[in-house]
């Protein structure tokens, strides 16, 4: 089993790396820090766009772990567009990716607020595009038991 950790912080090495590093500890997994790639914003096209980079590591993954910062009582806006453009693409690629099971980390300075309605969002979107949302989690709850499930 392949596990990718996307980090949609703006912190490579901050907080949601390091709950990543702790989630996912034992096992062998990639990380990619969606604030070190230019994917723009639906409805920008810019020749340096590198969303495809992203999806080629999520379409080489079987274990999809979201890692993100609450912003704002949400999620960081790093995944939000990352999930807004995955979910824009052509069929077929959109189809490549079905199956894929998904966890969601939330990381913040008081995130109960925010782990409800983050989770509802990423499973929605899950649904909607045909991917396996297992559960999320937050450094302050009990982890152990959505760990297990890897
Ligand atoms: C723009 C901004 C908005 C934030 N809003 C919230 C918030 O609404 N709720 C919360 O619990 N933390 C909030 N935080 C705090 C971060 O979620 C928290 O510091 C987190 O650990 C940062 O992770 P990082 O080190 O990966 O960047 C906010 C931080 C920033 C920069």
């Amino acid at each position: 089993m392949s596990i990718l950790f996307v980090n949609a912080s703006q912190n490579p090495t901050g907080n949601t790396h390091q709950f990543g590093q702790r989630f996912l500890s034992g096992h062998d997994y990639q990380e990619v820090a969606l604030s070190q790639y230019k994917v723009y914003q639906l409805g920008q096209d810019y020749p340096d766009d590198q969303f495809s980079v992203i999806y080629d590591q999520l379409l080489a993954a079987d274990q999809i772990i979201l890692g993100t910062p609450v912003y704002w009582h949400t999620i960081s806006a790093y995944l939000k567009v990352l999930m807004e453009r995955v979910s824009q693409m052509p069929v077929e690629k959109v189809k490549a990716l079905a199956g894929k099971q998904v966890y969601l980390l939330v990381q913040g300075a008081d995130p109960s607020d925010t782990i409800g309605p983050a989770t509802k969002l990423v499973s929605r979107f899950c649904k909607v595009l045909g991917l396996d949302f297992v559960g999320a989690a937050t450094p302050n709850k009990k982890f152990t038991k959505l760990q297990q499930k890897l």
